[in-house]
């Protein structure tokens, strides 16, 4: 099993050859660690020295205040903003002429064997463009401070500019994965309150052109049938394709919201607190409704300040690609404000890594000579499936660091890119952290100047400043080795401040389980262990949520979005392990009187999920149709139990089961599916 064969690497140490003059007995480190978490002094000392590195309007007159736990307030009486820390301060320091942001469209010129389209911008093209949007934004539809917009962008260079103009406004964003459905934009789109939304006709993905207006008209219907409307959709022309759909008066391209707008215009970056809001992001949770995770500006751009250059050991000559995507939290952080704050290079590739071929990321990173670089488990495991030519053609000598994020990575993958996309002699780890902690909180520290051993597959250590433990169910610590709840039992800069207008629930979700004698702890969600060398291993979701490909996905909202359809009484969702994703959606489906199972239902129900959530959970979904799901005396579904039945697991206690028959059935179903 995964887990087992996890453990037999705890004692399994790589040294990469160019830092062997520079490795920390662990002891030492921990040493050193555990000085910056003794007290909260230490602590508070610790934030500042990385604080102090950043420019501020104002300065802060308290580093943490800890007087109304669960809610931290970081940097208190700081003032800031985003805008002015990724764009307006390195102008003012100097360093205009950088160059801020490479990108690249997915389209391929087959003849002259390069992209058809590069766009680069220097930290003064980013700045004029979005002091442009910016300017648009207010004048002409009125934006003001504190307003939020909802971005449905795909991987183009207005989306990072859009973020920066509304942070110059003190407006705020809530951006929506071009991936999601309709239904899913809407429910965001409402619960955010927007009356904007930002988006474009149309996304390149894998040579195909994916329209995204019709999705977006779509939801705007949704959110009128609930009473809330949008009142202008900002459209990017991406693509060539015609007859799009246009409503006069609410629907207006881009380009044509800028044109009259001199290039000259400026917007002073407003001077926001420290624990102002700079935007939300929705995330999957155990129970149906997202959760818009709140975050902050001062502590979130220490946070992300010090991990680049803890983790990444950024500088400012390289050049840095987190392929991820901007909709998720790690695109925030690490492909946006992360890198602008620290005035490096960041990358942003805008289609699929295997487009026209499986060395599409390989080319690339041979291309731009990437340094530091950034991607998911998934994508290594799904590119290592291709024969080895097509990494070997490429020269990738200029990676340096190598990290990747959102889900464990099995110790085969995290091998297979250091011997043959690091030739043995990066830095490389495996950074945990999720859309509420804002920034990464576990890995390895190269830009500390040392670096502890590697070992495949683990987390490394807890970055120094934040505590971290695994606790068994009582809340008592677990011995090394041994699998508990992973917690975080401190306070941390970059984290999230409450979720969008529901403080009751940001205490209920993540600080009610472990929190007890005065004592506050964060409670992640996952399982974890601890090795002997205090590593850390992060193993999975403890809770009902889905990893499919790093992305998270709520069973519950599978289960909601399949009783939407009007063939289905009820529907029990768990995850499956799979080779390449890590897990994907299993549902056990009962169908309403009347209804006859059949391929084509199937076939439809797919499409409704894709439908309904998008393809994420859509493409690799299993829907098995049963007459019944087992269930608890007092209704609960018993997940544990189909996941046993899918797994091949023994089933463990059944005696709260209401009718043994459903999980008879349920075998017998999945043995027939087989
Ligand atoms: C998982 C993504 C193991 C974890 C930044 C967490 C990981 C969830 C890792 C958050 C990692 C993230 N190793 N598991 N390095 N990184 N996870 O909010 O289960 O999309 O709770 O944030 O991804 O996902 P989210």
């Amino acid at each position: 099993m995964a887990e087992e064969r996890i453990y037999e690497e705890f004692e399994h140490y790589l040294t990469p050859p160019s830092w062997k003059d520079r490795v920390w007995e662990i002891e030492e480190y921990k040493a050193f660690y555990e000085e910056t978490i003794k007290d909260k002094e230490n602590l508070e000392k610790w934030w500042a020295k990385w604080a102090n590195e950043l420019p501020w309007f104002k300065k802060w007159n308290k580093v943490l205040d800890d007087s109304n736990p669960p809610f931290y307030r970081w940097f208190v009486g700081g003032e800031t903003n985003l805008a002015y820390l990724c764009l307006d301060r390195h102008i003012e320091e100097g360093r205009k002429n950088q160059l801020a942001l490479i990108w690249e469209g997915e389209p391929w010129d087959e003849m002259i064997r390069r992209p058809k389209e590069i766009r680069k911008f220097t930290y003064y093209d980013l700045y004029r463009r979005s002091n442009r949007i910016a300017y648009a934004l207010k004048e002409k539809l009125g934006v003001k401070r504190g307003e939020i917009l909802t971005f449905y962008l795909p991987m183009i260079p207005e989306l990072p500019l859009y973020m920066l103009a509304v942070q110059r406004l003190g407006a705020k964003h809530s951006i929506v994965y071009s991936g999601f459905s309709a239904f899913a934009l809407a429910q965001r789109a409402m619960a955010a309150g927007s009356r904007i939304i930002v988006t474009a006709d149309a996304l390149y993905r894998n040579g195909k052109i994916i329209p995204l207006k019709e999705i977006v008209d779509e939801a705007i219907e949704i959110c009128e049938e609930k009473g809330h409307k949008i009142e202008h959709v900002i459209m990017v022309k991406r693509t060539n394709r015609a007859a799009i759909p246009w409503i006069k008066k609410r629907d207006i391209w881009h380009h044509e919201f800028i044109r009259y707008i001199s290039e000259n215009a400026r917007i002073e970056p407003v001077k926001l607190g420290s624990e102002d809001m700079s935007y939300i992001l929705y995330t999957s949770g155990t129970t149906g409704a997202p959760k818009g995770a709140q975050h902050s500006i001062g502590g979130y751009a220490v946070g992300l300040y010090t991990t680049m250059k803890l983790i990444f050991d950024i500088k400012e000559t390289d050049i840095y690609w987190c392929a991820a995507d901007i909709g998720w939290v790690t695109g925030h952080s690490y492909i946006v404000y992360g890198p602008l704050i620290t005035g490096t290079t960041t990358l942003m590739y805008e289609g699929a890594p295997t487009y026209p071929g499986p060395d599409r990321w390989w080319n690339i990173i041979e291309r731009y000579g990437v340094n530091v670089f950034y991607t998911s488990p998934t994508a290594i495991r799904m590119l290592m499936k291709f024969p080895l030519d097509y990494v070997k053609k490429h020269d990738l000598s200029t990676i340096r660091i190598f990290h990747s994020v959102g889900e464990p990575i099995n110790p085969e993958a995290f091998r297979w890119y250091y011997k043959n996309i690091g030739k043995e002699n990066i830095v490389a780890s495996s950074t945990w952290w999720m859309t509420e902690t804002g920034q990464m909180l576990t890995g390895h520290f190269p830009g500390l100047g040392k670096i502890f051993p590697l070992k495949p597959g683990t987390n490394g250590y807890p970055l120094p400043g934040v505590k971290m433990e695994v606790l068994d169910e009582d809340g008592n610590p677990c011995k090394p080795g041994e699998r508990g709840y992973f917690v975080i039992t401190n306070p941390w800069p970059g984290m999230f401040m409450t979720l969008y207008q529901d403080d009751q629930r940001y205490i209920d979700v993540y600080w009610s389980k472990f929190s007890k004698d005065n004592k506050w702890r964060f409670y992640t969600g996952d399982f974890a262990v601890k090795d002997q060398d205090g590593y850390l291993w992060v193993l999975g979701r403890a809770d009902d949520v889905l990893n499919i490909a790093g992305h998270r996905v709520g069973t519950a909202e599978v289960e909601s979005a399949m009783v939407m359809h009007p063939a289905v009484a009820e529907a029990a969702c768990v995850g499956k392990p799979h080779e390449i994703k890590g897990e994907v959606a299993f549902v056990f489906t009962v169908l309403k009187q009347g209804f006859v199972p059949s391929d084509e239902l199937v076939g439809e129900l797919r499409n409704h999920l894709r439908k309904t959530i998008g393809p994420i959970v859509a493409s690799d979904a299993t829907i098995l149709l049963v007459d019944m799901v087992p269930k608890t005396r007092s209704g609960k579904i018993m997940r544990r139990l189909l996941k046993a039945v899918i797994t091949g697991q023994k089933l463990g206690d059944v005696t709260t089961l209401e009718d043994e028959s459903a999980i008879k059935e349920a075998e017998k179903a999945y043995e027939y599916l087989k």
